[in-house]
């Protein structure tokens, strides 16, 4: 029989939790297939909260899911997914009011999330729940940036925020927030001129500089495994994207941030 249950009080692991995921996700807009450990440790550093999360049970498998990370008084949703032959059956929308009542009963002022643009099931699924677009997001893959690294040195995290806070427009979405990054493996580097970056085994969580020259630079340090991804770049950040852009980087995905804010929602 199907129930709707928060994931924490539903009886299932992980295990099931990444099973349901897997089937979800595999006729998804881009390939996304993480192995257990990839799944598990995604959903740790994004704050996933048991409590806050939701899942659709049907005899003995999760067959939709909400999963739900918690910080302060913000929701946020890490993903969503029903199994193929379970979808067009309201599940995704009983799901999702169950886990924006849990946010409003819990007090947490918004929830956010990330569509990857032609994603059409899924972003009229989130307009009907309320959620409006707040800003777009450019994903870029950059190959061997070469241009002078030696003016950027490595420093710590702390150094290194405190230069990206300066000199950056926007904020970085939920995934390079500084609370999801701060307990990973991050290689950070300082710029002469001003500007720092943030990274992980070529992935960008973080940049910003004083000028495009101390872009490309910090962009060329940090490429230590060649090729470099930056992930919900804010397209509004004309300096960077032009950078990018001029170095040759492919734009291979555009998502949508949405948020709904809990105070205003009925
Ligand atoms: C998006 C997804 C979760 C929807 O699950 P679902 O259980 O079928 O959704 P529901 O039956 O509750 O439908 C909810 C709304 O989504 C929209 N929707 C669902 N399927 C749709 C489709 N094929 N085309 C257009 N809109 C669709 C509709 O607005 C629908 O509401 P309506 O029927 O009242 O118009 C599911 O298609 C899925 O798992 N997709 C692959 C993984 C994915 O893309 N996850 C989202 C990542 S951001």
């Amino acid at each position: 029989m199907l129930r709707i249950a928060s994931f924490a009080g539903s009886g299932f692991d992980l295990g099931a939790l990444h099973r349901a995921m897997l089937a979800a996700f595999s006729d998804y807009i881009v390939p996304l297939q993480p192995d257990a450990d990839t799944f598990k440790a995604t959903l740790i550093s994004r704050g996933f909260d048991p409590e806050a999360s939701f899942v659709a049970v049907d005899d003995d498998e999760i067959i939709g899911f909400w999963n739900v990370a918690t910080r302060n008084t913000k929701r946020y949703l890490i993903g969503s997914g029903t199994r193929i032959g379970h979808r067009g059956r309201g599940l995704a929308s009983r799901l999702g009011m169950a886990a924006i009542s849990a946010a409003q009963n819990g007090g947490s002022e918004s929830f956010s999330l990330e569509v990857i643009e032609g994603n059409a099931a899924a972003e009229r699924l989130y307009r009907k729940m309320g959620f409006d677009v707040t800003r777009k997001l450019d994903c870029y893959r950059l190959d061997h940036p070469s241009p002078d690294r030696s003016s950027c040195k490595q420093s710590d995290f702390g150094s290194v925020a405190n230069a990206i806070h300066r000199y950056s427009t926007w904020e970085p979405t939920w995934q390079n927030a500084t609370e999801t990054i701060s307990r990973l493996p991050l290689t950070c580097f300082l710029h002469e001129k001003g500007g720092a970056i943030i990274g992980t085994g070529g992935l960008v969580h973080q940049i910003a500089a004083s000028e495009p020259s101390a872009i490309e630079d910090l962009l060329a340090a940090a490429a230590t495994v060649g090729s470099l991804t930056l992930v919900n770049v804010d397209s509004a950040d004309s300096a960077l994207s032009a950078v990018l852009q001029g170095l040759g980087a492919d734009r291979f995905i555009v998502q949508s941030e949405m948020r709904l804010s809990l105070s205003n929602a009925s």
